[in-house]
């Protein structure tokens, strides 16, 4: 099995360091204190999440993960998390409890099995948003009286500022404020959706918990991560090569395991300097479609942009003489709306005071052309 994973959690072997903060996690979890754990795309936000859920005893506590990222409205955030309170106490107690019976009777669901897992899968037919609302207090009623605690962690939590009905996030607070027993992570990308619903004064979710921004690994712990995983598939990598490894994808996590999950799948033994270079070269290629398509989606001037960034290398001073002179921009103002365009696609990111290509591979590939 190639240890660099992609996608998903496995087990602590697989996951580097991440110490501090899932100790942190773990403090303000078990003494009921919601957090928000947010960061720049891919940085490790739900793996962090299933890591610390794999560290906290379960048995002792109810332990509930939704991933808000499909979900597009009221129902369709019920409909979820009904299925995972159902499925959580199913894998708890193993057997239905009188009281979750009690539960699903008065939903009415209708049960269907998934294809490939067998699970069950419940769907439900509601008339109005109200019965809606209705549905989710029920559920926080039974949630609140279990006598183990329940953390849930609401993964892509942004999402529901875009739901259509405005007064979700309300709901969710009411919900959650009268229910004591059940404590919350809230996750999802740094962007101003997410940091406006708990730092504007005016949203219901206004200081209702610490905010945790996570960082990227630090990179002695990840040097010996891939050191260690290197060795143990009997690739051999100095130094040089792995801090060569880390520069290039700017220690930034998915970048780093992608890289390494390629080097350790080539058939050579010894990674050196060349087979790096060659293999970041043969994924550049590989993913050309997809830049050239950004390409054609965008206009010349956010192209035109996005290219002047990659090659500065970041930018503070986006609209400076020096910067539009260099790359032949356009006006300050039409920067500025090409800037809002890109920003808000995820193509370019606020970084530190810098505005920054979000794929760091695809900056390379910008920086070559
Ligand atoms: N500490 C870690 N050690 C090893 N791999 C990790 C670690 N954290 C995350 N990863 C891997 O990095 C990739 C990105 O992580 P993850 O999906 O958790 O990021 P995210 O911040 O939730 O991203 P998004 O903003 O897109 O939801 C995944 O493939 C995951 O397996
Ligand atoms: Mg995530």
């Amino acid at each position: 099995m190639n240890p660099f994973l992609i996608t998903g959690y496995k087990s602590q072997e697989y996951f580097c360091d991440r110490e501090r903060e899932t100790k942190r996690l773990i403090e303000s979890l078990v003494n009921n204190r919601n957090i928000t754990l947010f960061s720049r795309r891919r940085i490790g936000k739900t793996a962090l999440i299933h890591h610390t859920f794999n560290q906290l005893k379960r048995g002792e506590k109810i332990i509930i993960y939704i991933d808000l990222y499909a979900t597009r409205n009221q129902k369709e955030f019920t409909e979820l998390f009904a299925n995972a309170v159902i499925n959580a106490f199913d894998s708890v107690f193993g057997r239905m409890t009188e009281k979750l019976k009690n539960l699903l009777s008065s939903l009415r669901p209708t049960i269907t099995y998934d294809q490939f897992t067998g699970n069950p899968v419940f769907s439900f037919t509601w008339e109005t948003d109200k019965h809606v609302e209705t549905t989710l207090e029920n559920m926080f009623d039974f949630l609140n009286n279990q006598k183990k605690e329940v953390i849930i962690a609401l993964d892509e939590f942004q999402q529901i500022a875009e739901y259509p009905q405005k007064n979700m996030e309300a709901i969710l607070r009411t919900n959650l404020q009268k229910s004591p027993n059940v404590t919350c992570i809230f996750s999802g990308s740094q962007d101003h959706l997410l940091i406006s619903m708990f730092k504007d004064k005016s949203k219901p979710f206004y200081q209702s918990g610490e905010l945790f921004h996570l960082e990227k690994i630090d990179l002695k712990d990840y040097e010996k991560f891939i050191a260690y995983h290197f060795k143990k598939g009997k690739k051999e990598i100095d130094k040089p090569n792995i801090e060569l490894i880390l520069s290039l994808s700017e220690n930034h996590t998915y970048f780093v395991q992608y890289l390494c999950n390629r080097l350790y799948s080539t058939d050579v033994n010894i990674i050196n300097q060349q087979v790096i270079y060659n293999t970041l070269l043969a994924i550049l290629k590989e993913n050309e479609t997809f830049y050239f398509n950004y390409k054609n989606l965008l206009t010349a001037n956010q192209w035109n942009l996005l290219s002047a960034i990659a090659k500065e290398n970041g930018i503070k001073q986006i609209t400076s003489k020096d910067f539009i002179k260099k790359y032949d921009l356009n006006t300050p103002s039409s920067i500025k709306t090409a800037l809002d365009v890109l920003l808000k696609n995820g193509l370019v990111y606020f970084d530190s005071n810098n505005y920054v290509i979000e794929d760091v591979f695809f900056k390379i590939w910008l920086q070559r052309t």
